[in-house]
């Protein structure tokens, strides 16, 4: 079956694609990307003769009518998505309607966001005895969630959740998270367009939030991390420790060492 891919792009850094997505970039007849989240610098390692598609101004059949017409001219075509492509991606939408024309996919992941950003502040989003689980979500604006999906019932976890497309909502997480029991003064991270040589990080409060990202002009582009492994002193607190590597825990490739109480 004659298929395009689906090639995650990274979150802007062009260093932060996979090896095998920087290979289709570089073998693709046809890149297509959205020119206002894909970094230019990345698209230009593709090859000298590709045919280079920016798509921001598409809409959606036009897109698909590009693909459809170059798979059946018989060319590679690769078409790139920020972060990764199973987040927010709107790939469902292109790939329902290639499948129409008998045109297949293939997907390449790529770094989503959430970790560019994470790794932007040098977080674990996971720490032991804290929170093992990470909640990515967003909030809900003009897209609607789905009723058992309301932030407020996701909270209740007290995990760590990491907010996509929330940057104008924040008065609202505020107030959702309020609402499950979260305290005023946990703590919130805030990662505008991680890994791009403008990257802006905001440290904040619950509480604290929506005025920071107000004095701080940020309205789109951003990672929201919140929850209580974004505490900037972390480090120094040693009742978070992972067993895995604990002198005394037993695993599959060591034998604890006994200690005496
Ligand atoms: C349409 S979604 C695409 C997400 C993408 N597929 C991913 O895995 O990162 C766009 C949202 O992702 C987040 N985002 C994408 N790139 C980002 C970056 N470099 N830094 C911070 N947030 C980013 C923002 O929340 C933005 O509103």
């Amino acid at each position: 079956m004659k298929k395009i891919f689906i090639v995650g792009a990274g979150p802007g850094d062009p260093d932060l694609i996979t090896v095998k997505g920087l290979h289709m970039l570089q073998t693709a007849d046809v890149v297509m990307y959205t020119d206002s989240l894909v970094n230019e610098d990345l698209i230009a390692k593709a090859k000298p003769d590709a045919e280079v598609i920016r798509t921001a101004g598409m809409h959606l059949e036009e897109m698909v009518a590009v693909m459809v017409d170059r798979v059946n001219a018989g060319k590679v075509v690769a078409r790139m998505h920020t972060g990764d492509p199973a987040m927010y991606g709107a790939i469902m939408e292109q790939v329902a309607l290639l499948k129409k024309e008998g045109i297949g996919y293939e997907v390449i992941p790529g770094v989503s966001s959430v970790f560019a950003a994470a790794a932007a502040i040098g977080a674990e989003l996971t720490i032991p005895d804290l929170t093992q689980t990470l909640i990515l979500t967003r909030a809900e604006g003009r897209t609607p969630v789905p009723e058992f999906e309301k932030l407020r019932d996701l909270a209740s976890h007290h995990c760590t959740i990491a907010l996509f497309l929330s940057a104008t909502l924040t008065k609202k997480i505020v107030k959702e998270l309020q609402n499950a029991g979260w305290a005023d003064d946990t703590p919130v991270a805030v990662i505008q367009r991680a890994s791009w040589p403008d990257q802006k990080i905001v440290r904040t409060t619950l509480v604290e939030l929506d005025e920071a990202m107000r004095v701080n002009g940020i309205r789109k582009h951003a990672m929201i991390l919140a929850g209580w492994a974004l505490d900037p002193n972390i480090h120094d607190k040693d009742e978070y420790r992972s067993k895995l590597y604990d002198a005394t825990f037993t695993h599959g490739f060591r034998k604890g060492v006994k200690t005496s109480d």
